[in-house]
Order: structure tokens, then sequence, then C-alpha cells
């Protein structure tokens, strides 16, 4: 029995055959368990004899089993240590570092500029109620402005049976914010917005950013120099020519385009005798004030919005919209920035 078994542990190559053969020879129907019950058969001075014999064999082969665990589990080990053994003095792999991209970047200056200004963050979600983003905003149904902003339309309506849109602009977060804050407040919004409308210049999504200020005694003299001020320190240029023109936007009255100095033929941003477009602005509309719950004899708000795409486009000379959306690592490295 000892010589069969220990041939037995020496085929056993793991551990699950190793204890295959504990349990034949020492389980409750081992062939060594089996001769013990057997002595029950014998007579007792034979019983004597034999029973030191078969206990001594025992021992043997217990610790023959223990020793050939022992010895399946250093190899396990040692199998183990080879396959996971790691070379420390390879050199490590090239980590490419990650970049900002231009559009998240511009987004922090903003936040940083109108941040001193005392102007905090909002945000609101790119699935809108044709409340939010037109009526309340004195937009009316079949206005023009609706057509002209090319709206996408989701299918079905909400709760309060408003139709579901993708904000054509940032402007909605306005009325969130009216509504569910008691002013005065200061807040810009940066966000994606969406219009049917795709060319070299025009992409379906881009982003904006608004701006809005509610207060008492606000007047157009607040509105103009923190548009002056924000727009030098965007640019970076402290003389930065900056006009205001007349114009029409239903949530504001009056309202503004605000025109910055460059030079056409360049491209260069500055006292070049040509005037860009680059936002909309004016006085919140006393209806929209009214349409959430603030009452315009009390207080007046300015408001303003603009792409953030053009602007980040003029400040960094990118000539071309459409690599903004197309995650081409070679023009992130080109126009991202490093954290
Ligand atoms: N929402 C306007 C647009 O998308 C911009 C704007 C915002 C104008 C706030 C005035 C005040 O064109």
């Amino acid at each position: 029995l000892k010589a069969d078994t220990d041939a037995a542990l020496a085929a056993a190559e793991d551990l699950r055959a190793w204890d295959a053969v504990r349990v034949g020879v020492l389980g409750k129907n081992g062939t060594l368990t089996q001769q013990l019950k057997e002595l029950g058969k014998v007579s007792p001075e034979q019983r004597r004899e034999r029973g030191a014999a078969l206990n001594r064999l025992k021992d043997e082969l217990a610790s023959a089993i223990d020793a050939r665990r022992a010895a399946l589990e250093a190899a396990a080990l040692d199998a183990q240590l080879a396959a996971e053994r790691m070379d420390v003095t390879l050199p490590p792999r090239p980590v490419v570092p990650g970049l900002v991209h231009p559009i998240s970047r511009t987004i922090e200056e903003m936040a940083a500029i109108f941040g001193a200004m005392g102007f905090g963050i909002a945000e609101g979600p790119d699935v809108e109620d044709d409340w939010r983003n037109f009526g309340a905003l004195n937009i009316p149904a079949h206005h023009s402005a609706r057509e002209d902003m090319d709206t996408f339309y989701l299918p079905g309506t909400d709760a309060q049976g408003r139709r579901r849109v993708l904000r054509t602009h940032t402007s909605p977060v306005q009325v969130r914010t009216m509504t569910s804050q008691e002013p005065p407040l200061r807040v810009i919004v940066p966000g994606r917005t969406y219009r049917a409308d795709h060319d070299a210049t025009h992409s379906p999504m881009f982003h904006q950013v608004e701006g809005l200020a509610i207060d008492r005694n606000l007047t157009l003299g607040h509105l103009k120099g923190c548009l002056i001020d924000f727009l030098r320190a965007f640019f970076g240029i402290s003389n930065l020519p900056v006009r205001f023109r007349s114009s029409y936007f239903p949530f504001t009255e009056p309202s503004m385009e605000v025109d910055i100095g460059w030079n056409r033929k360049t491209g260069e941003l500055g006292g070049g005798g040509d005037w860009l477009e680059i936002l909309g602005s004016g006085m919140v509309h006393a209806k929209v004030l009214a349409n959430c719950g603030i009452d315009p004899r009390e207080w007046q708000g300015f408001a303003f919005g603009m792409g953030i795409e053009r602007v980040t486009m003029l400040k960094h000379g990118i000539p071309d919209l459409r690599p903004f959306y197309e995650s081409d690592i070679r023009w992130l490295r080109h126009y991202g920035f490093n954290p």
C-alpha cells in the first residue's frame, strides 16, 4: 500500500488529483481506513500487533500525503511567480497626456472673467419645452424667430402638454434661473444648442454662453460696461474697440448687437478699421420678467448671448469649424491646451 500510494502521489500533478489519492487511502472508504475497520474481525492478539503496524503505516502515509501537498503548493506558487514576473528595468510606455478642448478652455476662461464680476454658473437641459425656449421669452407661436432658428422638434409633448425641442439657444436657462431663484442674480450659462443648419460655418450642434443679471436699477450702462470689460479681458486686448448697434430680439428691449474691431484682410483683432459682430444683448423685456414672476417695476435685467465656437476661432485663429467635433488628435494637439 505504501508503494502504491507513493506512486499515486507522484503521479498527482495538481491539488485535485492529490486530493483524490488522499481520499482513496485515508477517506471514509479509503484502503487504509478499510483495513483498520477489518481489525474488528481478528483475534485480540493479532489485533494488537496488526493494529500497531497499521497505525505506523497510517502515520507514514499521512506524512507522505502532506509532503506531496506542500510540494504541489510550492510548485504552483513558483509557476505563478514565474508567470507574473516583470522586468522592472524596461522603459515605460509613453503616456499621451490629455489636452483641454478649445471649447472647454473658452468656457473656463469665461467662467473666470465673469466669476470675478460676481456671476455664477447655471445650466439647463438640452431638451427643453417650447414654453421656456420660445413662449416665456416673448417669442409667440408662428413668430418668424421659431422658423429662423430651424428648430429640432422631438415627438410628443411633456406632462404639461408642451412640445419638446432641442434648445435653439441657451436663453431658456434665463427662464429657469428667474423662475427658481430670487433676484438679485447674476449667472452665465454655457451649454450646447441645436439648429437644423449645416454647412462650412454652421453645425447642427454648437455652443453658446448666455449671461443674465437681474437687480434693482440696472441700466444699459451696466450692460455696456460689463460686456466691454469682458471682451477686452477675453481677447486680451486692453483697448479693443467695442461697438453697440441697435438690434432686435423678442426677449430684450432695447436690444443691441455688439461688434469688435478687427482687420478684415488679416483677421487680426483690434483697431483694424473693420467691425465684426460677436454677440447679442439687451435689457430683459418687461414681459419676460413678468412671465418669470419677477416684477418689472422693481427689477431690471440685462442679458446677452454668444457663440462659443465663433469667439474661440477668432481668439485662436482657428480657420475651420468642422474639426471642433471630429476628435482628431492631430487637431487637438495643435489647438488644445494643457490642463
Ligand atoms: N438667444 C440669442 C441668440 O441665440 C442671443 C441673445 C441672448 C440675445 C440674450 C439677447 C439676449 O441669438
